[in-house]
């Protein structure tokens, strides 16, 4: 589903949409350009899980990942300044997921190894100054029934 949106706050009720329908233990990958809009999505998916963006949600660049405590768990991730992703294991991150958590990641697509992660793949293009298109992709590896085949 491809959507244009015209301003921060409509790229906001993209991510509050998208998070209303999360049952706890998805896991989404943002994939986008540097101020594309994926901190922006990030915090409108706190909102809509409880978690007051004002205070807490921006990138977490030099800390890496950040846990917000709303409805449901947010761990928000960015890659950006990752080197590897032994760096990423490394980091535990696999500890922190869990069935009331909802994981983030910005810079999604950096290494290969975790792209089959992903619930959803959200991508992110600069259309003008005020103007993003935003697409939202429910992954193939989300469908339960895939798993049984052999
Ligand atoms: N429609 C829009 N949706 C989201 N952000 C927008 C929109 N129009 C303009 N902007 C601006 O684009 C920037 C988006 O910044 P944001 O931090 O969300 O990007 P980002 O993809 O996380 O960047 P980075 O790769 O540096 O982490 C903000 O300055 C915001 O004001
Ligand atoms: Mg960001």
């Amino acid at each position: 589903m491809e959507i244009l949106s015209h301003s921060v706050k409509e790229t906001q009720e993209i991510a509050r949409d998208l998070a209303q329908t999360l049952k706890g233990g998805e896991k989404i990958g943002l994939v986008g350009s540097l101020g594309s809009g994926k901190t922006t999505f990030v915090q409108g998916m706190a909102m809509a899980l409880g978690i007051d963006p004002q205070y807490y949600v921006n990138s977490p660049s030099y800390t890496l990942i950040n846990e917000y405590n709303g409805r449901k768990r947010l761990i928000h991730m960015d890659l950006y300044r990752l080197d590897s992703y032994e760096a990423l294991v490394h980091l535990g991150y696999e500890d922190l997921l869990g069935p009331d958590s909802v994981l983030v990641v910005e810079w999604a697509d950096k290494f290969p190894e975790i792209r089959s992660l992903f619930d959803y793949r959200v991508l992110f293009e600069i259309a003008d100054d005020a103007s993003r298109r935003v697409s939202v992709q429910k992954t193939l590896t989300s469908i339960p029934c895939l798993d049984k085949w052999p």
